[in-house]
């Protein structure tokens, strides 16, 4: 069951999100607990990541016990690339946070052991005990992070084939459709849905198809988004023009 809040703009949406990730950061740090998070890029999450940063300058919160996970990376792509993930989270994020460098995660698109590197970011999401909360954006095909159709809800971390709507809507990042790769390491859509708590964001009539997709049809391989039905504790967190199918 995917529960839905609606909201007047991104900006509340961002500012409601981010008041959850700092209530859940307090709470465990007071107990001398880790926060476990995972996190999306695309440009969906960016206004909810300037808001983390504005209460990290303006209110203290302090990420130094924050560990997190990224959903997923281009295939060869790495951190000097500006269309990398790792680029986007350092710009975007880190760089303005104390979280130290040791507790963040994102699968490297340069291994040449993709197998043997999914298999380790899968035990080290293990290891820290687990995701606590996992942002996601939704891809028109209905991919989260970039588990493309088909994918099913057993899939783990994993090199995946690049739909070529998905090529194409991420061309405009990189200014030619021949420099966006055709291949991606992401987190599996049963790695997610061990999420304790998931929120999807979704923005803009272009978003309002997928999001009612994935809200009323039947889970299948064919809409990965679907998949998202069977977490206890997922919500979607839209605006008008994503909410407008519903
Ligand atoms: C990208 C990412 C997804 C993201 C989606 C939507 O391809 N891999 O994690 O949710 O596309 O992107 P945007 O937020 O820019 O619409």
């Amino acid at each position: 069951m995917i529960a839905t809040r609606l909201h007047p703009d991104k900006q509340s949406a961002a500012q409601a999100v981010a008041r959850e990730i700092a209530g859940l950061i307090e709470i465990r740090s007071k107990s001398g607990k880790a926060t476990v998070l995972g996190l999306a890029t695309g440009s969906t999450p960016l206004p909810l990541y300037a808001e983390l940063i504005r209460l990290h300058r303006e209110s203290g919160l302090s990420f130094r016990s924050v560990i997190t996970f990224n959903l997923d990376e281009y295939e060869g792509l790495g951190a000097d690339h500006p269309q990398s993930y790792r680029r986007f989270m350092e710009e975007h994020l880190f760089r303005h946070l104390d979280i130290p460098a040791a507790n963040i995660h994102i699968p490297d698109g340069l291994t040449k052991d993709a197998a043997g590197h999914c298999a380790a970011y899968e035990a080290a999401i293990r290891d820290a005990g687990g995701l606590d909360l996992q942002i996601l954006g939704i891809g028109r095909t209905g991919h989260i992070g970039f588990n493309e159709p088909p994918s099913s809800c057993e899939t783990r971390t994993r090199w995946v084939h690049l739909d070529e709507v998905t090529r194409r809507d991420n061309s405009v990042f990189f200014g030619d459709l021949n420099q966006v790769p055709h291949g991606a390491l992401t987190m599996g859509v049963a790695t997610i849905l061990e999420a304790r708590r998931i929120e999807l964001l979704a923005f803009g009539e272009a978003k309002a198809d997928i999001v009612a997709r994935a809200i009323k049809e039947t889970p299948s391989d064919g809409c990965p988004a679907t998949w998202l039905q069977r977490h206890p504790a997922c919500t979607f967190h839209l605006d008008a023009g994503a909410a407008q199918a519903l």
